[in-house]
């Protein structure tokens, strides 16, 4: 039996996804690898010709010119262009989309009511704010929804799903959401970068220094999901009294890590806040 006659029950509905660039293609390689969808019942569409190619030559699935017949094959759309080309997108679409259809949309500070006033008609709508380490399947997504019945909530979190963790929030959490989960990659990365030159500086050769800084912060995080202790208390596990990681940490104090990234989490909020776009 090939994948496709398979039956593919967890996501029970064709999904198109408008815009194949980074996050687009990280939602097609995610649905394919999980198998919760069959390639039969998911597309996908972009402006430049050799992305269509590229798309569905390696992801074999039909990667369309026209967002039309996209809308038109789905029963599910996901809306993954640039905030900027939105507006273009919707008007070209919304003759074709109905209250039959759900539309996920991720495009960073486009609000609900603007899809909605946009659109001019009562669509099913998710948003969603996804973070870049759904490209290996480790993402953080928050999911907020009107006129969403459970079934399409099921759908959405199944798709987010198959590229990382899931949780449903308020849409008025997004602002935040963005300056924590969808910024916090950058902050994360440089951490590590930060602890690599700290490994050269103390004689450790690049390329095993960056393996035990990347390392170091993937267990970490890690032992924060799977023991739900707090940080502080696994911090304590690794201090021991009048031990080597104090002196470490006495100096992170100095530096005021943690009050930098409250500060980027809060700045990036607030600029997160001002891009909004509403009307
Ligand atoms: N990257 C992230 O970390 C991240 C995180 C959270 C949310 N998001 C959101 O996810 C969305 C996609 O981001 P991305 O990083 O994947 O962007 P991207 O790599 O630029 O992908 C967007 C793709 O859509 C294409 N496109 C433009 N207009 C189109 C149209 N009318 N019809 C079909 N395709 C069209 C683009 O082509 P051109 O390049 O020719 O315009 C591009 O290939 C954005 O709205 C962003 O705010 C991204």
């Amino acid at each position: 039996m090939d994948e496709d006659s398979r039956r593919f029950e967890v996501i029970n509905a064709k999904v198109g996804i408008i815009g194949s660039g980074k996050i687009g293609e990280a939602l097609i390689k995610g649905l394919i690898s999980s198998k919760k969808l069959s390639r039969k019942c998911l597309c996908a569409s972009d402006v430049r010709e050799e992305r269509r190619k590229y798309i569905s030559k390696k992801y074999l699935i039909e990667c369309l010119h026209s967002n039309l017949e996209l809308v038109d094959k789905s029963e599910v759309v996901i809306l993954a262009v640039k905030p900027n080309d939105v507006k273009k997108v919707l008007h070209g679409i919304r003759e074709k989309l109905t209250d039959k259809h759900l539309l996920i949309s991720i495009a960073a500070g486009v609000t609900i009511d603007f899809l909605l006033k946009t659109l001019g008609k009562p669509i099913p709508i998710v948003r969603g704010m996804p973070n870049l380490p759904v490209l290996v399947r480790e993402g953080m997504t928050v999911l907020a929804s009107q006129n969403g019945t459970e079934e399409h909530l099921a759908m959405a979190r199944e798709i987010f799903e198959s590229v990382g963790k899931v949780v449903f929030m308020e849409e008025k959490y997004m602002d935040a959401v963005t300056g924590l989960s969808g910024s916090g990659p950058a902050y994360i990365f440089m951490v590590i970068e930060a602890l690599v030159e700290a490994g050269v500086k103390v004689g450790i050769p690049r390329e095993t220094s960056t393996l035990l800084a990347a390392q170091t912060t993937l267990g970490a995080a890690k032992m924060i999901l799977e023991t739900e202790e707090h940080p502080a208390l696994l911090r304590e596990m690794v201090t021991t009294p009048g031990g080597v990681t104090i002196d470490g940490i006495i100096q992170l104090e100095e530096g005021k890590l943690r009050t930098s990234i409250i500060n980027a989490v809060v700045k990036a909020t607030e600029r997160s806040r001002e891009l909004v776009l509403n009307d």
